[in-house]
């Protein structure tokens, strides 16, 4: 089984990925950490994400093993960086090849971020678009984030958020949006374990529905 999930940053989605690759005993990939990773590459090189050739450079050279430092990888600006090397068809045609390679698993897997029921993944046997209020996302992040980040405000974190969800939504290239056959879940009101059981309940009622 391929389980697709996409929504915007701090929905929630990737808590709600790795319930799910535990409770159906898939394997995960958070696809937002392969841009992140594009992203971070070209800082530690001195480059510039604005420069094309830096960031298409990194994203040939991407390599699973990037992955692993994964609090290095969500340190405070680097969802920024990876926002603006997402935009980019380039990059993005990279990271494509590693991410079905991925999803080829004859095991399944789950895949989550912004394009996957849409361009990753349009077969996939279950699509969840995870949404909530940007105010709900940015109060999650900011909890999650302040004891990292000296300086970090909740105005800085929704002005964050709101900056990417445009970007990303607005991108002429595979933008972050639902499928047509995606089932929604809103997690403004909802924690993890409310949205967990939920989701369950999606798919549940999509495989008895088949
Ligand atoms: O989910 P995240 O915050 O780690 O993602 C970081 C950025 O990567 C996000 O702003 C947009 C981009 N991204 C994307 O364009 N497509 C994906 N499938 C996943 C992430």
């Amino acid at each position: 089984m391929i389980i697709a999930i996409d929504g915007p940053a701090a929905s929630g989605k990737g808590t709600l990925a790795r319930r799910l690759a535990a409770h159906y005993d898939l394997k995960r990939l958070d696809t937002g950490l392969l841009y992140r990773a594009v992203a971070r590459a070209v800082l530690d090189a001195d480059g510039d994400v604005e420069d094309p050739d830096a960031r298409r450079l990194a994203a040939r050279d991407l390599d699973g093993a990037q992955l692993d430092n994964e609090a290095d990888l969500r340190m405070p600006g680097i969802g920024e960086a990876a926002s603006i090397v997402a935009a980019d068809p380039a990059v993005r045609q990279h990271v494509l090849a590693f991410q079905r390679g991925f999803a080829a698993d004859p095991q399944g897997a789950i895949l989550d971020g912004r394009d996957i029921g849409t361009v990753v993944c349009p077969d996939a046997d279950v699509k969840l678009f995870v949404t909530a209020t940007a105010e709900a996302r940015a109060e999650r992040r900011f909890r999650e984030m302040a004891p990292l980040g000296a300086g970090l405000t909740y105005q800085s974190v929704l002005d964050d958020i709101r900056r990417r969800d445009t970007r990303d939504t607005s991108r002429a290239i595979a933008p972050l949006k639902a499928a047509d056959d995606a089932l929604l879940l809103d997690t403004t009101e909802l924690d993890i374990e409310a949205a967990f059981r939920a989701a369950v309940d999606l798919i549940s009622g999509l495989r008895a529905a088949i």
